[in-house]
C-alpha cells in the first residue's frame, strides 16, 4: 500500500482545489428547482468552473465520462449523467458530485439538494442519516487510527437507523491524482493494519439505500441505480489528517454552524 503523505506546499493546492470545489456546491443551490434539467445543471457548473474559477471539472473526460458534475437523483445511487431529458420534479432528492481540478491538484465534495418543498418525511430521513454517518466518521478521525474503524462507524450508525451501505463505491486517497491509494469503505471489513498519519489527504462519501444495498450499472455504462428501486443518497467530503485530528478541507458555510453542536 503507497498511501501518500503530503507536504505543506502540496496542502495548500489541495485547499484551494476543494475549495473551489465546495463553492461548485453552494453556487447551485439556488437554480435547484423544479422544472430545471438536470442538463442546465451541468451546464451552470460547467461555466463557472471554466469561466469564473479558471479550473477544470475533473470529470469531464474522465474514463470517457461525458459530462462536467454527476448528477444522480432519487434511484439512482452515484455517477448519474446529467440529461436535457431528466427534468426535476417537486419531491426529488438529488445527489450533485463535483470534483475540480486546479493547479495540478483535485478536490472532491457531493452532497444531497432537495427539489421544492414537498420531500417525504423518510427521504429526509435518508439524507439526514447519510449526511451524520459522514460527520460521524470524520470525527474519529485523528493520526494513530486504525482505518477500518472509518468504515464501522457508517455501516454501525446506517444499519442501526434501518438503511443499507452499498459496497460497490468508496471513498480514495486524492491530491496528484483523483483516485489514489488508500480506498476507504463504508462497511466494516478486514482490518489491513493501515494506520492514519498527519498529511494523509483522503475522500470519504457513503452511498446509503432505503432498501437493499445491491445495486447495478446502467447501459450507459455509468448510471448505478439500486436494484430493488429504493432511493439512495450520498455526502462527500475531502479530509486531511491532521497533528490532533482533521480538517474537512470541503466544508460548505451552511455546515459551519451544524458541525459545532
Ligand atoms: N466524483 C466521484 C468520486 O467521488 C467520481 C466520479 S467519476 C465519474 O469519486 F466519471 F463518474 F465522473
Ligand atoms: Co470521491
Ligand atoms: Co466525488
Amino acid at each position: 500500500m503507497n498511501i501518500l503523505i503530503k507536504k505543506a506546499s502540496e496542502i495548500n493546492k489541495i485547499i484551494q482545489s476543494c475549495k473551489l470545489a465546495t463553492e461548485v456546491l453552494e453556487m447551485i443551490d439556488l437554480y435547484i428547482i423544479p422544472g430545471i434539467s438536470t442538463e442546465q445543471l451541468n451546464c451552470i457548473c460547467h461555466d463557472y468552473i471554466i469561466n469564473v474559477q479558471k479550473a477544470k471539472p475533473a470529470t469531464l473526460g474522465y474514463k470517457g465520462y461525458p459530462k462536467s458534475v454527476c448528477i444522480s437523483r432519487n434511484d439512482v445511487v452515484c455517477h448519474g449523467i446529467p440529461n436535457k431529458n431528466e427534468i426535476l420534479c417537486n419531491g426529488d432528492i438529488i445527489n450533485i458530485d463535483v470534483t475540480v481540478l486546479y493547479n495540478g491538484y483535485y478536490g472532491d465534495t457531493s452532497k444531497m439538494f432537495y427539489v421544492g418543498n414537498n420531500i417525504s418525511s423518510k427521504l429526509r430521513k435518508l439524507c439526514n442519516v447519510t449526511q451524520n454517518s459522514l460527520y460521524k466518521a470524520i470525527k474519529i478521525i485523528k493520526p494513530g487510527l486504525r482505518l477500518y474503524l472509518i468504515g464501522k462507524t457508517i455501516q454501525q450508525y446506517v444499519e442501526n437507523e434501518n438503511f443499507s451501505v452499498v459496497r460497490n463505491y468508496c471513498g480514495h486517497g486524492i491530491g496528484k491524482n483523483f483516485h489514489e491509494e488508500p480506498q476507504i469503505l463504508h462497511y466494516n471489513a478486514y482490518d489491513y493494519g493501515v494506520i492514519l498519519q498527519e498529511g494523509m489527504i483522503f475522500t470519504i462519501e457513503p452511498m446509503v439505500n432505503i432498501g437493499s444495498k445491491d445495486v447495478y450499472v446502467a447501459n450507459d455504462g455509468w448510471t448505478v441505480k439500486t436494484q430493488d428501486k429504493s432511493f439512495s443518497a450520498q455526502y462527500e467530503h475531502t479530509i486531511l489528517v491532521t497533528k490532533n485530528g482533521y480538517q474537512i478541507l470541503t466544508l460548505r458555510q451552511e455546515e459551519k454552524n451544524i458541525l459545532l453542536k
